[in-house]
């Protein structure tokens, strides 16, 4: 029996040619061993086995290559035992693959009939099957294409999508490992509701999505963005729509591949005789679908990386702060649309899911915002192609899911929220802002005066200066009335040396003119000595000065904080009155007139030091 089916199997094979070429006709046998050679020689078909496999798969690898690539696969689930396989053009003219036995494994479904069909690999890598004459050597009349029935590889000049008229899907499907090429858990394919993205799924569960289309590149792939050696492209109308990219430099090698849960984009180098990963997907934690749940948006540049948007809070802020932010978040303020909500823009954003948003091409992004306003169930809108700076109109109706802020690229996109939620956000602005100019002249003040103090050291070194070290003073002469009795206030306020005004007196001798030593626009200022013996000098401020009492209170406070060991020291202050006094301890070697008026050794930037305190 089985001598009679292979005397069978080579009386058959004589009645076909062994071919030679790219084609393969209905009078050719292609036989394992044999292959067919593109026109220019770019790619291979024939058997193969993958990595360790003893299988036999019929499949499509480049030909300048040497690092076996295969690209496309015929019978992926259905592998062939031995080598005996071989491949024919049947009688309705589909390609069918048979086994040893003539048992058909594999074909193709195309339903037209050809009067004379050939089968041809393309130097593009496309194996089509169409008729022998020379006007159906145009894409159309191609009954059948490996072009548009991908294993897990999408070539240039591939689409990925949908041909709406002949209801056919053309997508990515991982390899299940590296040595069996049948059908992996994981998809990349094109949604077409809404408006139409690709999803990456495992089984049915979705990996990543790469946003809406935006004119030029996927919202959610900014960085795609067509160059000199590669342009990226969607087509969508009446009979098709489908993602497809070209190379520009045909010296350069791209190929698209699905890689379990990754996408990715490869480069053939010569120059290393190996490929080079170009570009890949899911990249970061933001990428991963659904990272921060309904409302909450993903920042990788964040930690952690989810987010509410404004107006909404953590709806589980349990698991929201363990950082699992997949509950996402929940608004803060309902919506009221009788009293006019409004929109807040977010930028840098890959739009949200939309696979039920509402996609309009034809109108302006503010008909867009007018159109979401009046409609009550209208969340959130954005423009619908943003290559000739934003028009058409995308709006959702459910909640925003998927929502992720770039650092570098994205679009701008709307929210509704309520209309007080928008003027909190102004309010709050206003805050921040008055927060930030008090803090900076807060600083300006500091840094002048430590500058000034640090100009003053320098030129007290300068001159040979140095002043004796202070003497410890008891101050429990100096705490006054104006204090309260209060112990703790009392406590708190040890660090403001006050001066009894009667003491003052004594010292400078009711202010005699004998004891002062020098006037300015500030006021004048006396020598004086304490009744322990400590000798000082006493600034008595001008009365037109129209600082308030706290205010002096701190300042002085903030100038006792200052001081140094070769700075005049400042030992209190005095009030009485409307009237400030500052006290300083007089320079025991030289006399503190010198210091303060002696102008060859301070001219008069000093002096405005001692003004300014
Ligand atoms: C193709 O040819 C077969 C046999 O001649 C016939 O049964 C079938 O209906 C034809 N199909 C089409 C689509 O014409
Ligand atoms: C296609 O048909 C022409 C004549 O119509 C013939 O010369 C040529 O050999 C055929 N090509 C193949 C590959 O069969
Ligand atoms: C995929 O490969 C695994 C081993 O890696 C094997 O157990 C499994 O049966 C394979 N699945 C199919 C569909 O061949
Ligand atoms: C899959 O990806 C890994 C690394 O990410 C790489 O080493 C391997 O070559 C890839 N496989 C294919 C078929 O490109
Ligand atoms: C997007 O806008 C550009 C520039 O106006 C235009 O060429 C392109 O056709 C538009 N795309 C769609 C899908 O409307
Ligand atoms: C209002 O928006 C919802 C959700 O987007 C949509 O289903 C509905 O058709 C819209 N209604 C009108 C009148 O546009």
């Amino acid at each position: 029996m089985k001598t009679f089916l292979l005397l069978l199997l080579f009386l058959s094979n004589l009645f076909y040619n062994s071919f030679a070429g790219d084609t393969l006709t209905p009078n050719s046998l292609l036989k394992d061993g044999q292959t067919l050679i593109s026109a220019g020689g770019f790619f291979k078909l024939g058997f193969f086995s993958p990595g360790s496999s003893t299988m036999k798969y019929l499949g499509i690898w480049y030909m300048k290559i040497p690092v076996q690539t295969v690209v496309w696969v015929a019978n992926r689930d259905s592998p062939l035992s031995d080598s005996l396989g071989s491949l024919k053009i049947g009688e309705t003219g589909n390609l069918i693959l048979f086994d040893g036995l003539q048992r058909p494994i594999w074909s193709t479904t195309a339903t037209s009939n050809l009067s004379n069909p050939i089968a041809q690999l393309l130097d593009n890598g496309n194996f089509v099957l169409r008729n022998n004459d020379s006007i159906s050597e145009s894409s159309e009349s191609y009954i059948w294409e490996s072009f548009y029935n991908p294993s897990d590889t999408l070539l240039p000049g591939m689409k990925l999508g949908w041909n709406l008229k002949a209801g056919l899907e053309s997508k990515l499907t991982t390899w299940n490992n590296s040595n069996d090429p049948s059908n992996g858990d994981y998809t990349f394919n094109l949604d077409l509701s809404g408006s139409p993205e690709m999803f990456l799924r495992h089984g049915s569960q979705i990996i990543y999505r790469n946003g809406p289309w935006t004119g030029f590149q996927f919202s959610g792939e900014p960085e795609m963005d067509s160059n000199s050696y590669i342009s990226f492209d969607f087509i969508s109308n009446q009979d098709e729509i489908y993602y497809t990219y070209k190379v520009i430099d045909s010296s350069v090698t791209f190929r698209l591949v699905l890689n379990q849960s990754q996408l990715q984009r490869y480069i053939w180098y010569d120059s290393v005789s190996s490929w080079s990963l170009y570009w890949y997907v899911p990249r970061d934690q933001c990428d991963s679908y659904a990272e921060c749940g309904p409302y909450g948006f993903c920042n990788s540049n964040y930690s952690p990386v989810c987010r509410c948007v404004q107006g909404f809070k953590p709806k589980n802020p349990q698991n929201w702060n363990l950082r699992d932010g997949s509950d996402g978040c929940v608004r803060v303020t309902k919506l009221d649309c009788e009293k006019e909500d409004g929109f807040l823009k977010m930028s840098g954003i890959k739009l949200p899911d939309t696979t039920k948003a509402i996609v309009i091409q034809s109108i302006s992004l503010e008909e867009c915002r007018l159109r979401c306003l009046k409609n009550c169930s209208c969340l959130a809108y954005a423009s619908a192609n943003i290559s000739a700076g934003g028009t058409g109109c995308i709006t959702w109706g459910t909640e925003l899911i998927d929502l992720k802020q770039f650092i570098d690229g994205g679009q701008d996109f709307y929210i509704r929220l309520a209309a007080s939620e928008l003027r909190g956000n102004s309010k709050k602005k206003h805050i921040i802002i008055l927060v930030v100019v008090i803090f900076s002249m807060l600083m300006l003040l500091l840094g002048s005066i430590g500058y000034c103090l640090w100009k003053k050291k320098k030129m007290m070194n300068i001159t040979g200066y140095w002043r004796n070290k202070p003497r410890q003073l008891s101050f429990d002469t100096v705490i006054t009335g104006h204090l309260s009795d209060d112990d703790e206030s009392r406590r708190q306020n040890t660090d403001l040396p006050l001066f009894n005004f009667e003491t003052i007196l004594i010292a400078t001798e009711n202010f005699s003119i004998a004891n002062k030593i020098g006037e300015g626009g500030f006021g004048i200022v006396y020598k004086g000595k304490l009744v322990e013996g400590q000798e000082i000098a006493v600034k008595r401020l001008s009365k037109s000065s129209l600082q308030g009492l706290e205010e002096f209170k701190n300042e002085v406070k903030l100038i006792a904080k200052l001081q140094h060991i070769n700075l005049v020291r400042l030992l209190g202050c005095c009030i009485q009155g409307e009237e400030n006094m500052l006290v300083y301890e007089y320079m025991q070697n030289r006399s503190l007139d010198t210091i303060i008026f002696g102008l060859h050794f301070f001219p008069q930037n000093s002096l405005q030091i001692i003004n300014n305190l």
